[in-house]
């Protein structure tokens, strides 16, 4: 006969480890959400890049500037962006899961900058 205790720690273990796996399972089913309506340049991107990617982007040794100043014209004028195919853009497989940049992107930044693609790449 196991003891009180004993069996209370294995419930607490129990509980504990299904918990933690459906929590695992609910954060992968989960999508990830842009922000509501359209995606504003100054916005949403801007500050994004300002508080992720200006600290090496800043028109230093690293290719594609991001500062506020310049950002639009390099991302699009430098063939960052493919409005016809938004998936595609160097832009969002930088950033996207398996891309060198994955690291500096949340999932909602990823899927708020794919979603400002699909809306036309504005700079609005
Ligand atoms: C710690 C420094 C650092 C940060 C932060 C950083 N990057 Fe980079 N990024 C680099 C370096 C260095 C390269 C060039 C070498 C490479 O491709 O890995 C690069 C390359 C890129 C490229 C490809 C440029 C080209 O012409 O090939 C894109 C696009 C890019 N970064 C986007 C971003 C975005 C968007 C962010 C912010 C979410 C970001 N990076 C944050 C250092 C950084």
């Amino acid at each position: 006969m196991k003891s009180n205790r004993e069996i209370k720690a294995l419930a607490v273990c129990l509980i504990s480890c299904l918990i933690f796996t459906t929590g695992c399972y609910y954060d992968k089913v989960l999508p990830a959400e842009a922000p509501e309506g359209e995606i504003s340049y100054t916005q949403d991107m801007q500050p994004f890049f300002d508080a992720s990617c200006v600290s090496c982007h800043n028109g230093g040794g690293v290719p594609l500037n991001l500062e506020a100043s310049v950002s639009y014209a390099e991302l699009i004028f430098g063939g960052y962006i493919d409005k016809a195919n938004p998936k595609n853009s160097t832009l969002y497989e930088e950033i996207n899961t398996g891309g060198d940049m994955e690291q500096y992107a949340t999932d909602i930044e990823r899927a708020m900058t794919l979603k400002w693609i699909e809306q036309g790449a504005q700079n609005n």
